[in-house]
């Protein structure tokens, strides 16, 4: 979470930082702010609130100078208000800092530096403006006393810093979090997501671990975390900014979910030797690991449905902030597969790290190029899908689940065959989808406090990823469970009306989740069934395409997505950013 941009070129810096600033939106919304070099001098401006308030109220763009870094919060330590608010600086404000992480030890590094430096915030961030300003009065240059400083610091970091001592330069380095550098012909930029400055150039180069990237008007130098200098290779990003615009739409997340028949079909375009060969490891593995979180974490459950019913092959899911506390099973024959639409998920990334040090292979499933869960996998299969910028996840969802259902298909050695029988899902998925009776629904169901969400088998993760949505856009409570377990506790909630989604199609779990749904019906529940033929006991039908049983699932999240949408839309919420979350959770 929290986005920086930071640029140096031939032109007023603030409007192309204010500007790649905006589409990191997605990182973080509870602050704001800016800082630029003119004249040897440092100006900044910054405030509570989304950026496109944070520039009404304060015109960032009309920050001097040819050198500026901005920053979008998501809060951490200390509230989300002005004080808060990066950049951070040290006692003479002469050294300004961005951070995007968190500082594990800044506790104790503030007290040691508390007698000496003059603290104005709450955040982590500022231990590091007073170490490096220690630094620096000590001789060292920026990128030196920046390389020290982070030498202090436990925990993840992406760190962008200016300082008037130094005019002429930005200096950035990251650990964990993630820092790409853009080569624009004399211009270059270091930014959280390449996508913010796609519209300028293509040209990347992703900072590893510990390096520190020096940017000047001469170039962009690389130190490694000695202090030597180092050669990078650039690398062309393919993306294209158009791809992660609204396009008419109100929101991004209406787009993402409305594009999925697209985003199916490029899904399915992958090198079927590398999907053969991932099958092959999974096959031969002796024990599989999945470990992913949020959505991520629901495509593993499927995944692992679908692996045993497709291939016999039992995996076992671990969610990857709790993979550190199954490490001591881990070994040399197991085999990690990691799913990540961002490829940052700081626990993702920990749990990969904890994985190979044990030894254990590991595979990842990722939307974003050259992310750093990419660069840490033995092997990784892209979604294709294009950006995804909606907080709450849509299209990476289904697109990963696709992934899956060709590896399981690849572990029958039915690739082909499996491939053709996608296609046709792909071709399918939006069929039936009745957008205004889900609106209508939407409207009658949104001063509800509570929903419940069940299913069996491979819909189960549906029900899960359904729930999932409804609460974190609409901030209506949802509670998923298998529908077998309702007896188990969870039916004394149901009273007069409580709504229930019932995914119930007509493949092997029907009738035994039909049998939990009239106990749900019994108890005065409102029943809604998402499925492919109607039943009089469901108060409001969800119709789906009939499908072979098994693609069930890749028709019925849809529904569930706009359903959740057009919850929150009743509920005059924003879906695109949900209070309290960011699209990146780069924080452990
Ligand atoms: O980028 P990742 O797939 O690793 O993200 C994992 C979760 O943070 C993410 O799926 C989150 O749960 C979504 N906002 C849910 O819509």
């Amino acid at each position: 979470m929290c986005g920086i941009v930071g640029f140096i070129g031939d032109e007023p810096a603030a409007p192309v930082v204010l500007k790649a600033l905006i589409k990191l939106e997605y990182r973080g919304y509870d602050s704001a702010g800016m800082v630029s070099i003119c004249d040897g001098k440092i100006h900044f401006r910054k405030d509570a609130g989304k950026i496109t308030d944070v520039q009404r109220k304060h015109r960032l763009d009309r920050l001097p100078g040819k050198i500026a870094v901005g920053h979008v919060r998501w809060a951490t330590h200390g509230r989300a208000d002005r004080i808060n608010a990066h950049p951070h600086f040290d006692c003479k404000k002469q050294i300004a800092v961005v951070h995007n992480g968190i500082i594990e030890n800044y506790q104790e590094l503030r007290a040691a530096l508390v007698g000496k430096h003059r603290f104005a915030s709450e955040v982590d961030t500022e231990v590091i403006c007073h170490l490096i300003e220690d630094y620096m009065e000590a001789g060292a240059s920026l990128e030196k006393a920046l390389l020290k400083a982070v030498g202090e610091l436990r925990g993840s970091y992406a760190l962008v810093v200016v300082s008037s001592r130094e005019p002429e330069k930005i200096v950035a380095t990251s650990k964990d979090s993630p820092l790409i550098v853009g080569l624009d012909d004399g211009k270059y930029f270091v930014a959280s997501d390449a996508l913010s400055f796609l519209d300028r150039t293509n040209e990347v180069v992703f900072l590893e671990e510990g390096e520190l990237v020096s940017l000047t008007r001469d170039g962009a130098f690389f130190l490694n975390r000695e202090g030597e200098e180092i050669r990078k290779k650039s690398q062309r990003v393919d993306w294209q900014w158009e791809e992660a615009s609204k396009k008419g739409y109100d929101f991004f997340m209406l787009k993402e979910i409305l594009e999925q028949p697209e985003a199916m079909r490029r899904a399915l375009i992958q090198d079927r030797k590398l999907i053969m060969e991932f099958a092959k490891e999974i096959w031969e593995a002796r024990r599989v690991v999945i470990t992913a979180c949020g959505t991520s974490r629901h495509v593993a459950l499927l995944a692992s449905y679908l692996f045993s019913r497709l291939a016999g092959k039992l995996c076992d899911v671990v969610t990857a902030s709790e993979f550190q506390y199954f490490c001591d099973s881990i070994a040399e024959d197991t085999l990690v597969i990691a799913i990540s639409q961002s490829g940052e998920t700081a626990d993702v990334i920990e749990g990969v790290k904890r994985a190979k040090a044990k030894g254990a292979r590991v595979f990842s499933i990722i939307n974003v190029v050259g992310s750093l869960l990419t660069r840490i996998s033995d092997r990784a299969i892209y979604l294709n899908c294009g950006p995804e910028i909606g907080v709450a996840a849509t299209k990476s969802f289904l697109c990963q689940l696709v992934i899956f259902y060709m590896l399981a298909f690849a572990l029958m050695g039915k690739l082909e065959e499996g491939i053709e029988k996608l296609e046709q899902v792909a071709r399918q998925i939006g069929d039936n989808l009745n957008d205004e009776k889900l609106k209508k629904l939407a409207r009658r169901m949104k001063n509800k406090n509570n929903f419940y969400y069940m299913a069996r088998g491979l819909n189960l993760a549906i029900a899960a990823e359904g729930a999932l949505k409804l609460k974190e856009i609409s901030y209506i409570h949802a509670e998923c469970m298998p529908a077998g377990e309702l007896k188990h506790g969870t039916l004394a909630l149901i009273e007069e009306g409580t709504p229930v989604v019932a995914i119930c199609p007509k493949d092997d779990t029907f009738y035994e989740t039909l049998n939990n749904v009239m106990e749900i019906k019994a108890r005065g529940g409102f029943v809604i069934g998402v499925s492919d033929e109607n039943n009089e006991v469901y108060d409001h039908w969800i119709k789906i395409p009939k499908m072979e049983e098994i693609f069930y699932p890749l028709v019925a999240i849809m529904p569930l997505q706009l359903l959740a949408y057009h919850l929150a839309a009743a509920r005059g919420k924003d879906p695109d950013r949900p209070r309290h979350l960011a699209k990146s959770v780069t924080v452990k």
